[in-house]
């Protein structure tokens, strides 16, 4: 039985705050989920379709602070995954990225100072704020300096650093952990792994940036969300956690991997131009998190990425809505629009 009554998670409609909610009231029976969600072009309510009880949701922008004092007197544990989350559009527009994710992480935080200062927070974060690594740097540890390099990491570094504050300054009760490049179910189909998995499905030309040998470190989603309900009952306050999948992979040949599970041509990949600014390499050291948590990723990346494929051949109607737009017709239907 879970101490843990209710929890407020915030962009629970997005990809790991849908796979966490899942998780959490699986393992957590004695719980209440409210999902505090914008509904960005990145939440998608399908998501969450299956769920029929503990669990109330809640369409709203964690910018709205008397929304969120409302909402924070309720709850005893706060999991904060809303984010704008994608480098290639903060590259090309940061501001929402401010917004959301300096802006209301702070108000979140401000929220528990004024409202609830016992209420514990969980602050998803990223390997991006340490930067990039050559092919020959030890992996990022939690003393690595912060490096931020693209408008997305920086906002979470800015975050990450009120947290700090938060914890120091006003003692609140808050943990961050950061986790390396997550795959799985609900991904939305931008991101490299389900974008070349749908586009090989579809016949389509599958964008490698560069010459591909950018190296990311993978880990299967649910490993993510056990560390985080790991974290968030045995993490102590300031501290950070690394996550990480202890996969290490070139984009490329993440990219032959899914064509050979799909048994599609390597015809079909094409070398586009880089991107801007483009990280070399991410590796987490994530011992701490194994020591002082007792967690560990199960899914090596075969298995991980066979259940991945599985799932977006088996979901071809909810990532075909999301490209042809469709899913916004069910938003507007139940939520007058979305944004
Ligand atoms: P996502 O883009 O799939 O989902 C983000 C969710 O947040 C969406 O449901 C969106 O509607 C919601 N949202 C955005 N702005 C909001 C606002 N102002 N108010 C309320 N809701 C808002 O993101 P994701 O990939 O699931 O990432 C979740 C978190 O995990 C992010 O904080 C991200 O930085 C972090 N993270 C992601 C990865 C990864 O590989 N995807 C790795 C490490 C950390
Ligand atoms: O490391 C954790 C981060 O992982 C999270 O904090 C971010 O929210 C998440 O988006 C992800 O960032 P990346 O930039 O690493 O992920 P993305 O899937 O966008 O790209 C992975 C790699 O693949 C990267 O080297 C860029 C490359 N890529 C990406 C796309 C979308 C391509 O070569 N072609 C593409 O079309």
């Amino acid at each position: 039985m879970s101490i843990y009554k209710k929890i407020l998670v915030t962009g629970g409609a997005g990809f790991i705050g849908s796979n966490f909610i899942h998780l959490a009231l699986k393992s957590l029976p004695n719980t209440h989920i409210v999902n505090l969600d914008k509904l960005t072009y990145a939440g998608n309510l399908r998501n969450l379709e299956a769920i029929k009880k503990n669990y109330t949701f809640v369409k709203g922008d964690i910018l709205d602070s008397s929304l969120v004092q409302n909402l924070i007197p309720q709850c005893d544990t706060v999991v904060h995954f809303a984010a704008e989350s994608h480098v290639d559009r903060s590259i090309l527009d940061a501001v929402s990225f401010i917004e959301t994710n300096v802006k209301g992480t702070l108000v979140l935080l401000e929220a528990i100072k004024k409202i609830n200062p016992q209420c514990r927070f969980v602050h998803v974060s990223t390997d991006e704020v340490y930067g990039s690594l050559s092919e020959q740097d030890a992996a990022f540890t939690e003393q690595t300096n912060l490096a931020p390099n693209s408008p997305y990491s920086a906002s979470k570094a800015g975050s990450d650093l009120l947290v700090r504050s938060y914890v120091h300054t006003h003692q609140l009760d808050a943990i961050t952990t950061r986790c390396s490049n997550n795959y799985g179910p609900y991904q939305f189909p931008e991101k490299l792994i389900p974008l070349m998995i749908t586009n090989a499905l579809e016949n389509k030309p599958l964008p490698v940036y560069g010459e591909g040998k950018n190296i990311r470190d993978w880990i299967y989603v649910t490993d993510h969300c056990e560390g985080l309900l790991l974290a968030l009952e045995k993490g102590k306050s300031g501290e950070v956690y690394n996550f990480g999948g202890d996969i290490q992979k070139n984009n490329i040949d993440v990219v032959k991997n899914i064509l050979k599970i799909l048994n599609k041509p390597e015809s079909l990949i094409r070398f586009v131009e880089d991107r801007k600014g483009h990280d070399w390499r991410y590796d987490m050291n994530n011992s701490k998190a194994k020591t002082q948590l007792g967690w560990a990723p199960s899914h090596t990346f075969e298995t991980g990425l066979e259940k991945t494929v599985a799932w977006y051949c088996k979901n071809e109607t909810w990532w075909k809505e999301i490209k042809t737009g469709e899913y916004r017709d069910f938003y507007k239907k139940y939520y007058g629009g979305i944004g």
